[in-house]
């Protein structure tokens, strides 16, 4: 699915590197999970033509294509580990990854719905979210979307704010759509209402996802995840990270230490813009990370 064009369903086919990240770099496929899949079925397609320091290149081309969401360097890599065993393993490789991205999200879906549940009560709530941590953001289920359709199973999603997240718009344009075909009640909103609508005590948590973490628990996610942090400590309501291992990264001391990506201005305006894709919630803002194998 080319993500750039949502609402509207197309999709688009990638048939070498190049083609991957350029798809990756214009967010044909974004989200920190999807990305580390498809580094790895890159380099799966890269082991199939090329060999040697073009082989080499090619791998490190695509791990670095986007720098802060370190799922992607972690996906090139287990992928690249497979490359003594030829093709066909590293293939296996990145299906393998695919499978447990799957059952990853899965878990933390049901482990983010037992502790929303344990810190707002048995009723249903009205969350808040941020960019898209849904199902196209993963492989399927999503982790921040994830853990709203585990609750939404159990009948247990009141409704869910959604910014629109500029400047690219994945909340109206990507997660408004996850959520209208589940039949969850949502409305979007501007960034700039995101803090005023949790300081009216409209919403019960907020749940987002995350593109790095960083060892001491401090959270890279898109741009505009920060203030929400603020106005959750300030309403005193729980600000959940829902997130497979593999985007916990503990070469990564602290968020002072995670590359924020910069990209081009004319994404914002058609005049001169700064703009930083993702910003960094410090670990004592955070109530909770929930991940497949644990809540820390
Ligand atoms: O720039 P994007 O759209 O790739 O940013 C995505 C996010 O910030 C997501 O919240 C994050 O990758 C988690 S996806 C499960």
């Amino acid at each position: 699915v080319d993500q750039t064009a949502l609402p509207a369903l197309r999709t688009t086919a990638v048939t070498d590197v190049d083609g991957l990240v350029d798809a990756i770099r214009r967010l044909v496929v974004r989200g920190a999970p999807a990305l580390g899949v498809a580094g790895a079925l890159g380099v799966a397609l890269a082991a199939r033509t090329l060999d040697g320091p073009a082989l080499d290149t090619a791998c490190d081309r695509l791990a670095a294509a986007r720098p802060t969401a370190v799922n992607l360097a972690v996906g090139v890599a287990r992928a690249r580990a497979a490359l003594p065993g030829g093709p066909d393993a590293v293939l296996a490789a990145a299906l393998a990854l695919r499978d447990e991205d799957i059952a990853a999200c899965h878990a933390i879906g049901d482990r983010g719905a037992d502790l929303l549940t344990a810190l707002c009560g048995e009723r249903p709530l009205r969350l808040h979210t941020h960019c898209n941590a849904g199902a196209l953001a993963c492989v399927e289920w999503g982790t921040a979307l994830g853990v709203v359709r585990s609750l939404h199973a159990r009948g247990r999603v009141a409704h869910v704010v959604a910014d629109e997240t500029r400047p690219l718009l994945q909340g109206s344009r990507i997660t408004a759509v996850e959520l209208a075909a589940i039949g969850v009640a949502h409305h979007v909103v501007v960034d700039g209402a995101g803090a005023s609508v949790i300081a009216r005590g409209l919403v019960d948590a907020v749940v987002v996802g995350a593109d790095r973490i960083a060892a001491d628990g401090d959270v890279a996610n898109k741009i505009g995840t920060y203030p929400l942090a603020l106005a959750a400590a300030r309403a005193g309501i729980p600000f959940v990270v829902a997130a497979p291992e593999s985007t916990v990264d503990p070469a990564t001391p602290d968020g002072a230490h995670i590359e924020i990506e910069e990209r081009a201005a004319d994404e914002v305006c058609d005049g001169p813009a700064w703009n930083p894709a993702f910003d960094v919630t410090p670990h004592d803002l955070v109530t909770a990370i929930v991940t497949e194998r644990r809540v820390w």
